[in-house]
């Protein structure tokens, strides 16, 4: 029996040690540890021995188990980490090899004249609102106290989809005034940037696609001194301190007083240029108190209430903030002018 389990142990030995990878390993420790295994086997005749013998074979046999169990555990030690470092071989990275570049792109000028503009107003309690750019007339005009027969309704200035000229691209975001009096509670305080439409001819001003940030306050005791103080605040966080404002009267059919507010042209300085065309300002904004009829027309008592509201060009204010000089800049994406920003 001696001899039996010393044979087990050198053919054992030499297997384990040679096995080439985990699986034959784990054959090799069944075919000798298992239960049904060479050296199990060799246990089993344990009984036939005499009482004598038998502790010093039970030691032996012992020993070469945890010989064996020993240097399987070993071997499998070593294989894993040849499995590892051939692992690492074939995944190797050269991080000296030079990176192919991501082009990452950026904001559009316009895009961050606006998200300033939306910060400076969500800094003073305002909510963005976003809107339908197709639009009911009903919100476009008649809500906002434009009746039939007003010239901005006319076909030759408006993009309509029907017939009877309910249905429309809209020409202002000033709708958005009525969709917010009609759905949310007072007092309110929005802004609502979005694109607008209306029939004119591309030129260094002009564009029937353009984008407009319309503002609205209603609550109690509003009066024009809120909303001058309001755009002047927003022209200097905008255009820098000590930027000069001027506010004109004006008309719009939804607003009682109405004016419209001018900054100083960025490119003279107020002198009189081609970007300002000779005028020394650049018109950038339409405003005025919201008139009484249009508070009543969305349910809001006008007794009560008071508000203000503002429609303001993106383009423009882009422009004056980056001192652009033709507003076709601003949609013809070429990236040399863009990436200047
Ligand atoms: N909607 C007007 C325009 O497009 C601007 C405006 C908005 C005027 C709000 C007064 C109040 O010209």
């Amino acid at each position: 029996m001696k001899e039996q389990l010393a044979k087990i142990e050198r053919e054992a030995l030499e297997a384990i040690t040679g096995a080439e990878n985990p699986a034959a390993l784990e054959e090799l420790r069944v075919r000798y540890l298992g239960k049904k295994g060479e050296l199990t086997a060799v246990l089993k005749q344990m009984g036939k021995l005499s009482a004598q013998d038998r502790p010093a074979m039970g030691a032996l046999a012992n020993e070469v188990r945890s010989v064996l169990e020993e240097t399987i555990e070993l071997t499998s030690q070593k294989l894993a980490a040849a499995a590892l470092d051939l692992k690492m071989k074939a995944e190797a990275l050269d991080v000296t090899i030079p990176g192919q570049e991501a082009a990452l792109g950026h904001k559009h000028p316009m895009y961050i004249a606006l998200d300033e503009i939306k910060d400076i107003f969500v800094g003073m309690g305002f909510t963005v609102l976003d809107g339908p750019e197709v639009e009911l007339a009903s919100y476009n005009f008649d809500k906002l106290n434009a009746e039939e027969g007003h010239p901005s309704r006319d076909w030759s200035d408006t993009f309509y989809f029907d017939a009877d000229s309910r249905v429309m691209l809209r020409s202002q975001t000033s709708p958005m005034q009525v969709r917010a009096m009609e759905t949310m509670p007072l007092p309110i305080r929005i802004v609502a940037p979005g694109r607008v439409y209306r029939k004119d001819e591309v030129d260094a001003t002009h564009s029937p696609m353009f984008h407009q940030v319309e503002g609205m306050v209603i609550d109690k005791n509003v009066t024009m001194a809120d909303l001058k103080g309001t755009l002047n605040l927003l022209a200097e966080q905008l255009f820098g301190a000590g930027t000069v404002t001027r506010f004109r009267p004006h008309h719009f059919p939804f607003t009682e007083p109405s004016c419209e507010m001018d900054v100083q042209c960025h490119k003279c300085g107020g002198a009189g240029c081609p970007t300002c065309k000779g005028e020394g300002w650049i018109e950038i904004l339409g405003a005025g108190m919201i008139h009484p009829n249009v508070l009543r027309m969305s349910g809001i008592d006008p007794e009560i209430w008071s508000g203000w509201a503002f429609g303001m060009g993106l383009e423009r204010t882009a422009m004056r903030r980056f001192k652009i000089s033709d507003l076709r800049l601003i949609f013809e994406n070429d990236v040399r002018f863009l990436e200047q920003f």
